[in-house]
């Protein structure tokens, strides 16, 4: 059996880092430094390192995979944090397993289901993965929303090779499953734990806007907005990000 590779690293309180489509855990690598927490960041099934890993097709089949990853250290309750992707899987975990949440990091994502638009777009893309077996174009059509233009251009490589170590598989089942995924918006008003949502000012694919409404909806949120910072707010603006986690771990505690 392939196992889901896990990068488990730090002691303290868990923190389950849940990346983002169509990248890998490695886009969490600067906030492995984040003292006084155990952070447990899985390439899901399909991504990165778990590019063997045959990948569910729900999101709700990744937030199963996610809370795997808890269950098989026996850790209860974990922090949990998502970009984007990750943060329809957090949300999806918190829909099924809310006692196993001590708070919820939301990162540049939005909490309602796909438009029709974006639902055809997804079946495009997976049309044409299954046409060509490349998700090259994807990578290409990704990258300038990912970072701001003027982000350094190590980064922005370090981006492109996170994202193309993506496998077709993993990109056909995650577009299905973000296709089909169900509106969380009734959710929110339930969490009730800390939570921190944190938005690049630039992001153009989940904006501010959509970290605001999901701010004032959750019971107990703080909302980050950072400047010169698009999707992947996390590794554009590092310092101030994992600063804002610091902070809020405090009052996860
Ligand atoms: C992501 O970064 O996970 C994707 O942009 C999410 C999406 O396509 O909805």
């Amino acid at each position: 059996m392939v196992q889901l590779q896990v990068t488990d690293q730090g002691s303290g309180p868990a923190i389950l880092w849940i990346h983002g489509f169509p990248l890998a855990s490695e886009i969490f690598r600067d906030q492995l430094t984040i003292a006084g927490a155990r952070h447990l960041v899985p390439d899901l099934p399909g991504f990165g390192r778990s590019r063997d890993v045959a990948p569910p097709e729900t999101i709700e089949g990744f937030a199963r995979v996610a809370l795997e990853v808890l269950d098989a250290r026996g850790i209860d309750r974990a922090v949990f944090a998502g970009v984007s992707m990750g943060g329809y899987i957090c949300l999806a975990a918190a829909a099924i397993a809310p006692e196993r949440l001590t708070g919820l990091i939301l990162i540049d994502t939005r909490e309602t289901a796909d438009t029709e638009q974006a639902r055809r777009g997804r079946i495009e893309t997976i049309d044409k993965v299954q046409a060509t077996g490349s998700t090259g174009f994807v990578v290409d059509a990704m990258l300038p929303k990912m970072v701001t233009p003027t982000a350094p251009l190590e980064l922005r490589e370090r981006v492109r090779e996170i994202m193309e170590s993506a496998t077709p598989a993993g990109v056909i089942a995650a577009s299905r499953a973000m296709a089909a995924r169900p509106d969380s918006a009734s959710l929110l008003p339930r969490l009730d734990v800390p939570a921190l949502v944190v938005v690049g000012e630039t992001d153009p694919i989940t904006t501010p806007e959509d970290a605001k409404r999901m701010a004032a909806a959750l019971p107990d949120a703080t909302l980050v907005v950072l400047s010169d910072a698009a999707h992947l707010s996390n590794m554009e603006q590092t310092e101030k990000f994992n600063a804002a986690v610091a902070e809020f771990l405090t009052r996860t505690r």
